[in-house]
């Protein structure tokens, strides 16, 4: 998968594209993550990219001509381009994997008090919050993206069972895992995961996983 990031923040995103799981998608060829500079497409000598609102009120809202650029000289046939925004549907597991299988992402980054309203109604084909609460900028929503759907990428999780498993695939939070030590201050790992009887450990990791997510989530049991 190929994605186009468009920010006026760039280096925000290398440290985490360095990183970890991203840093070996990347390199091993399973993902490529272009950053577009937002200002290399900024109006005149102050390569301008915002400008105050129409009809007064505080703080500056970007222009729609930098950020058409910037996706037009990335946009292919096919891509499908996503505005991160507080205003967007909620990010969760089924948006990520719809997302996951675009061959092409343009992520747009927005920044102060808003984007032209024409970015979303004539450019983007999605707009995507990553929760209820307001960041200063598209940045951190973007590298939200970025890491849950490289995810589910072929080739990028070493154990591709992993992903059946885990909170939000199957419409359950996860159960609860331990590691050794058997008992560790006290505490002792429950006895039916040292039984080693299969059946009996899938029925308890099953009522451990609706017990939390009764008690965590109750909105996804019964939505
Ligand atoms: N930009 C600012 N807040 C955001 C959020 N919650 N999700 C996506 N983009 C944002």
């Amino acid at each position: 998968m190929r994605i186009d990031v468009v920010s006026m923040f760039p280096e925000l995103f290398t440290g985490p594209l360095h990183t970890s799981l991203l840093g070996k998608a990347i390199a091993a060829r399973r993902l490529e993550v272009n950053l577009v500079d937002l200002r290399t497409h900024g109006l005149g000598p102050h390569r301008s990219v915002d400008d105050a609102t129409y009809g007064g009120g505080a703080g500056m809202v970007m222009r729609p001509e930098p950020i058409f650029a910037a996706v037009e000289a990335v946009a292919e046939e096919g891509s499908h381009i996503v505005l991160l925004s507080p205003r967007g549907t909620r990010l969760n597991q089924s948006v990520v994997q719809r997302l996951a299988a675009h061959e092409h992402l343009i992520l747009v980054c927005g920044r102060y008090e808003g984007v032209d309203e024409r970015v979303a109604e004539h450019l983007t084909d999605d707009e995507i919050s990553i929760g209820d609460y307001v960041l200063a900028g598209g940045e951190l929503a973007a590298l939200v993206v970025i890491e849950a759907v490289s995810r589910l990428l072929p080739g990028v999780l070493g154990n591709e069972t992993s992903l059946a498993d885990e909170s939000h695939t199957g419409g359950l939070l996860e159960y609860p895992q331990f590691t050794r030590p058997a008992s560790y201050r006290g505490w002792k790992v429950p006895g039916v995961l040292l039984s080693g009887d299969h059946g009996a450990v899938e029925r308890w990791r099953r009522d451990q996983a609706e017990r939390i997510t009764r008690e965590r989530r109750p909105d996804l049991l019964d939505p």
